[in-house]
């Protein structure tokens, strides 16, 4: 059934939610239909599983297209209401009149991510773009962060560590006592954990190492360049995280942001950064005592 329901969003992937042609928009999958009739004959519904993974596969397409949107519980929750309501009713009722429903349902949804003067913008445009949102190897993050494995403090915690987690598997491997955390996790594992970075809690002077590569941080710096609204709320969160250090603990990540990293208290953290490539550095912040 994923693989079904994978292929129908898929086929619709590229449509812009806010246009105003939205209604004529839509192709549907006739297998996809076939599986929910089948599933109707036997009196079953959608299971809780597939629709989380129905969840996860719209958030995705949608994070391909923006990822610094900030999709929280609640809105995941509604989420998977409006595509729980629209697979009940599409084994029922005429097709088109249900997905036409179920676009200006997502629509709605949608909208409360962005200002209204974006969204007619928008209006006129019947498709959309994406952009890169790329996951790393693990060997390849080792290298772009220098981590030496053997010297890092536990616990670990790797912030925005991909849906797959290679890094923290990676570490596990390596007999590391690691864990990651990422708003969409592929395959649910004792040490990845599925969460909004916002609804996580660092707990104070818990963590030897954080790590976070092209995740957190980017998303801090994309806030103060573009989204002034959000800054306070990631600069708390960042506070917390430099607060979840143990003494000595050392945060480790991409890209650097000097203009926050300059006003740390320089008794209470060491800071050195190193570029990478093509204007990316990377920070490494070890607390002293
Ligand atoms: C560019 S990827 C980098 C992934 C990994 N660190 C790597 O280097 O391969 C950024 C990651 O941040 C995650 N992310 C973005 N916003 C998030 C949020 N609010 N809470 C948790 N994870 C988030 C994305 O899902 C994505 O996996």
């Amino acid at each position: 059934m994923e693989k079904k329901i994978e292929k129908q969003i898929g086929l619709n992937r590229n449509i812009n939610l806010f246009s105003s042609n939205l209604n004529k928009n839509f192709q549907i999958d006739n297998d996809f239909i076939a599986e929910l009739l089948n599933l109707k004959i036997q009196n079953k519904g959608i299971s809780r599983e597939s629709l989380r993974k129905t969840r996860n596969i719209v958030l995705e397409t949608l994070y391909g297209i923006n990822q610094y949107i900030n999709v929280q519980q609640k809105d995941m929750i509604e989420l998977e209401e409006i595509y729980k309501v629209t697979f009940d009713k599409l084994s029922t009722v005429n097709v088109s009149e249900v997905m036409i429903d179920h676009y200006q349902r997502l629509s709605t949804w949608l909208s409360r991510f962005y200002p209204n003067h974006f969204i007619n913008q928008l209006r006129e445009q019947e498709t959309i773009g994406s952009v890169l949102n790329e996951e790393y190897s693990a060997d390849f993050q080792i290298y772009i962060l220098d981590l030496v494995v053997a010297n890092l403090d536990e616990p670990i915690i790797d912030i925005g560590c991909g849906k797959t987690g290679n890094l923290p598997c990676k570490l596990k491997e390596m007999g590391k006592d690691a864990v990651g955390i990422d708003r969409i996790i592929e395959e649910e594992k004792d040490y990845l954990i599925e969460k909004n970075w916002f609804d996580f809690y660092f707990e104070n002077e818990k963590w030897g190492t954080i790590i976070s590569n092209m995740s957190f941080v980017n998303h801090l710096l994309y806030t103060y360049e573009n989204d002034n609204l959000n800054l306070e709320k990631y600069l708390i969160k960042f506070k917390e995280i430099l607060d979840a250090l143990k003494p000595c603990g050392r945060f480790i990540y991409t890209p650097s942001i000097p203009f926050l990293e300059n006003y740390l208290d320089g008794k209470k953290y060491r800071i050195s950064r190193d570029l990478i490539i093509n204007g990316i550095s990377r920070t490494l912040i070890e607390r002293t005592t």
